[in-house]
């Protein structure tokens, strides 16, 4: 070897040495993005990521303790700003709302569920997200809409009770979480389209919508989209399920609209008391009149947005109640003051319930459903913590540290519902205006809009089941609150308890 390779090699490891360090620093910079993780060049943090088989949620878990507050995650060509901490949440969300409301660019495969971003949650923040929420929270969250629809929580929760009282006699035990979804999803299927519908049409409707959130999680080409052609395959079958799922409630809306048209009568809400009635005559900014492809992602959403959320909140409730039993009669005890022993649990009743509103507020705070709001983006370029935000990355809201904080909440780790009463949560708006301490619903602009009636819904079906029931633990399956996720966070090993009736 020459003296001039020689020269020429070191000279091309230090470019490499110099490239790598480069390309690998995530954050700080002349763009003074918050600082991060080192990367490697090209791909950022995604298979540092991907190579830990880990949710995502765990591994941010980790990183902001080592990060703090604010840190930058570079995923491939997507820059992810992950926020934590309660003043800088409520800057951002709250203090300066509009700014933050966003959301950023949807992947080609969610893009096909969406019909290009028409949806309340993954709308811009702009005139089609205003015109589509308004329209959602004025016709469907009043309090007279929510009363209107009281029928079908008494219908779905009736079924609820025959069916789990059924299943525990024939296999000796209840399957919280699947009964739970799919009265929930009953629930709200009949919300949309004002009609009973049958069992077996409900299950394929919450299947086919599981499916759809599953194709819709994060892949590679979302970060990387070089590696788009090798995925084609997989956009197929989004399109083959998006077929499907048009084919299962286009019929759905059509018999409804048949229905507003005085062409069918076999309905049980009245006109205007479905959701899909209200999108029928809807005019939305840029697109006017909408569709049928943009129905079904309307109905769709709410229909997954409130499933999923309510009963994983009802699955740890219910492992609290049966792991501590004197919550469980506490809760008892305030359920017969208020309704008897034999009388039937009603909306009104569960308003007069405070401890069952702690048990309902402290579930939420232990188990927050989501770890992390949906994601959201600036409107433009911003500054947030004194570092830069890019109006392209996604805003990433860490929620859940909020209620694991030492320093914000007493034995943040003991599930006691007695804190909402007389405790550290007595002052607690989860709404966050004053102050963000637990916000399982979001807060600010993007709020979840329907927080109130996802609330409803679980007060209604715990005060029932621990009424009829006494709840207890299955020596064959014993509780275990070890968690994973599935869209939410639940349990890995779902809750299977024994139940005996309270009236034996
Ligand atoms: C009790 C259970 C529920 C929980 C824990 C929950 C939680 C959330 C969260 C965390 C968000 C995202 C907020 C953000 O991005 O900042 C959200 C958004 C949303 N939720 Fe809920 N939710 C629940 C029930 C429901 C129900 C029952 C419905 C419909 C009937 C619903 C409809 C929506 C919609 C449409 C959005 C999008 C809002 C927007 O982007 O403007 N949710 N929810």
């Amino acid at each position: 070897m020459q003296v001039t390779d020689v020269i020429l090699l070191g000279l091309c490891l230090l470019f490499l040495r110099w490239w790598w360090r480069r390309w690998s620093t995530t954050g700080g910079g002349p763009k003074n993005l918050p600082p991060g993780p080192p990367g490697w060049p090209i791909v950022g943090n995604l298979f540092q990521v991907i190579l830990q088989r880990r949710h995502f949620i765990y591994v941010i878990r980790d990183l902001h303790k080592k990060y703090g507050p604010i840190f930058t995650m570079q995923m491939g060509q997507r820059t992810l700003i992950i926020v934590s901490s309660a003043e800088l949440i409520h800057e951002a969300l709250i203090q300066r709302g509009p700014l933050f409301a966003s959301r950023p660019k949807d992947s080609p495969i969610r893009l096909i569920f969406s019909v290009g971003k028409c949806a309340i949650n993954s709308a811009e923040y702009g005139p089609l997200w205003r015109t589509l929420r308004k329209n959602f929270v004025t016709e469907m969250i009043t309090p007279l809409r929510i009363k209107q629809c009281s029928w079908i929580r008494k219908w779905a929760m009736e079924a609820h009770m025959r069916r789990i009282q059924q299943e525990a006699r024939e296999q000796g035990f209840v399957q919280v979480m699947s009964n739970c979804r799919l009265t929930i999803c009953s629930i709200l299927i009949c919300i949309c389209f004002g009609a009973k519908i049958e069992e077996k049409r409900i299950k394929s409707i919450e299947s086919i919508l599981k499916d759809v959130m599953l194709i819709t999680l994060p892949k590679l080409p979302d970060f990387l989209p070089v590696f788009t052609p090798l995925f084609r395959r997989q956009v197929k079958e989004a399109e083959e399920l998006r077929r499907r799922q048009v084919e299962l409630l286009a019929p759905l809306i059509r018999s409804r609209k048949a229905y507003v048209e005085g062409n069918n009568s076999d309905m049980a809400s009245p006109v205007g008391a479905a959701y899909v009635d209200s999108l029928f005559g809807l005019e939305v900014p840029g697109r006017g009149r909408l569709g049928e492809e943009e129905l079904v992602t309307l109905v769709s959403e709410i229909i997954s947005a409130g499933t999923d959320t309510s009963a994983t909140a009802l699955e740890w409730a219910l492992l609290h109640l049966v792991m501590d039993q004197e919550i469980q009669e506490r809760l008892y005890r305030e359920i017969v003051g208020c309704v008897g022993k034999d009388g039937v649990v009603t909306e009104s009743h569960v308003e007069k319930m405070p401890y069952l509103s702690a048990v309902v507020k402290e579930t939420f705070r232990r188990h927050p459903p989501s770890h992390f709001v949906l994601s959201h983006a600036a409107t433009e370029e911003t500054k947030l913590g004194g570092y830069t935000v890019p109006k392209e990355a996604s805003v990433e809201f860490y929620t859940a540290w909020l209620t694991e904080d030492p320093s914000m909440w007493e034995d943040p780790n003991e599930f006691r519902p007695e804190r909402f009463m007389s405790g550290d949560g007595v002052d607690v708006d989860v709404t966050g205006t004053k102050g963000v301490r637990m916000m399982p619903f979001g807060v600010g602009r993007r709020i979840c809009p329907a927080w109130t009636m996802g609330i409803l819904h679980i007060n209604m079906l715990l005060a029932k089941m621990v009424h009829a029931f006494h709840w207890l633990p299955n020596p064959n399956s014993p509780p275990d609150p070890t968690e994973t996720f599935a869209f939410t966070v639940v349990m890995n090993n779902p809750l299977k308890p024994l139940i005996v009736p309270r009236s034996i």
